[in-house]
């Protein structure tokens, strides 16, 4: 089977991403239960620009360019990976950025630890917004862009994780690049391979599964979501996938029942909320095998996909791809709760 996606033309993408991302084995991990467990180190994007929001902002961004924005606008949680790749993409670009980002209470932002630091050393105005705002959060970029355009600046918004259907091509071309990773592998591209990631906001899912319909790729995609539930993930994987077939005119067959996998029951303590056993294996993996997990996605979805092992050690078949999807500085803010392990 040809590696290679047919008859793709992508749209416009800046280069932002330090890829190819290697991909490695875990051999010591993969040995525990039987597998051949490979972990496609999207980690590696960049330093600051590290994780797997930078593929898809390289055809956002694309896109405000071309639309001759000046001032880019997204949001997230306080701690959002996506919000600090944005503002130093932006930066990057001589772009201005406004962060609006949700905490418990705006009167008393978090400290500036982890991505909120990037975000300020980036430059980024952040406006502090509480959950319930959050949830109208379309209201609030109607309203921060008007206020920017009255000021006479040119805002483009970028919805929550740059999960659209231009983001989407960021996983698609993921795809690509994988393909011709498992080429050079024993076994080949036409050996079943799982690949396995977390889900926030559904755009790395979509565009995962798009790539894998697009190349007929020999491959499963498993999404542990990481918030919310199965019902909520098919919706938003399936609108984002959906709407790129029928903006791009993708030639492929997609349903939402067929085609998306959620693995539901690793949220845990809720969104960004550490449990301490997800803790122990973030440390674990970090002494076995030198894999630097995030507490708040990949950490969560490692658990689950090594839960799952536990339970039935050919539940994913013999090769797996774990998405190493970044997060790094997530780790900062939770010193406190990772001490008791040492
Ligand atoms: C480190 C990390 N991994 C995974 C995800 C999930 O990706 P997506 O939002 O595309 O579902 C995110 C962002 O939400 C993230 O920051």
């Amino acid at each position: 089977m040809n590696a290679r996606l047919h008859n793709l033309s992508y749209p416009p993408r800046l280069e932002l991403a330090r890829t190819p991302t290697p991909l490695e084995q875990l051999k010591r991990i993969g040995a525990r239960y039987g597998v051949t467990l490979y972990i496609k180190r999207d980690d590696l994007t960049g330093t600051s620009l590290s994780g797997n929001k930078i593929r898809k902002l390289e055809f956002v961004l694309a896109d405000a360019l071309s639309k001759e924005a000046d001032t880019v606008l997204t949001c997230g949680g306080e701690q959002s990976n996506h919000a600090r790749a944005t503002a130093i993409a932006a930066a990057q670009l001589g772009l201005k950025c406004r962060l609006i980002l949700r905490t418990g209470d705006p009167a008393n932002p978090p400290a500036p630890t982890g991505n909120i630091l990037l975000d300020q050393l980036s430059g980024a105005e952040i406006v502090w917004i509480t959950p319930e705002e959050y949830r109208n959060r379309d209201e609030i970029f109607k309203r921060e862009a008007a206020e920017l355009r009255d000021k006479g600046r040119r805002p483009y918004i970028i919805p929550e994780g740059a999960s659209n259907e231009i983001g989407a091509w960021g996983y698609i071309r993921a795809t690509e690049e994988l393909a011709a990773n498992l080429a050079d592998l024993p076994g080949g591209i036409e050996q079943p391979t799982t690949i396995i990631h977390a889900a926030g906001s559904g755009g790395t899912a979509a565009g995962l599964i798009l790539g894998r319909l697009l190349s007929k790729m020999n491959t499963r995609v498993v999404s542990i979501n990481v918030c919310d539930d199965e019902t909520y993930f098919r919706r938003v994987i399936g609108r984002i996938c959906e709407n790129a077939i029928r903006t791009y005119n993708l030639d492929i067959s997609f349903s939402r029942d067929r085609d998306i996998e959620i693995l539901d029951g690793y949220v845990g303590r809720g969104y960004a909320l550490a449990q301490p056993e997800e803790l122990k294996l973030l440390y674990d993996v970090a002494q076995t095998e030198a894999i630097f997990l995030d507490p708040v996605y990949t950490g969560k979805a490692f658990f689950g996909m090594i839960r799952e092992l536990k339970r039935n050690p050919a539940i994913f078949g013999e090769r797996i791809v774990f998405m190493h999807t970044g997060g790094i500085f997530g780790v900062f803010p939770l010193a406190n709760e990772l001490a008791p392990l040492f």
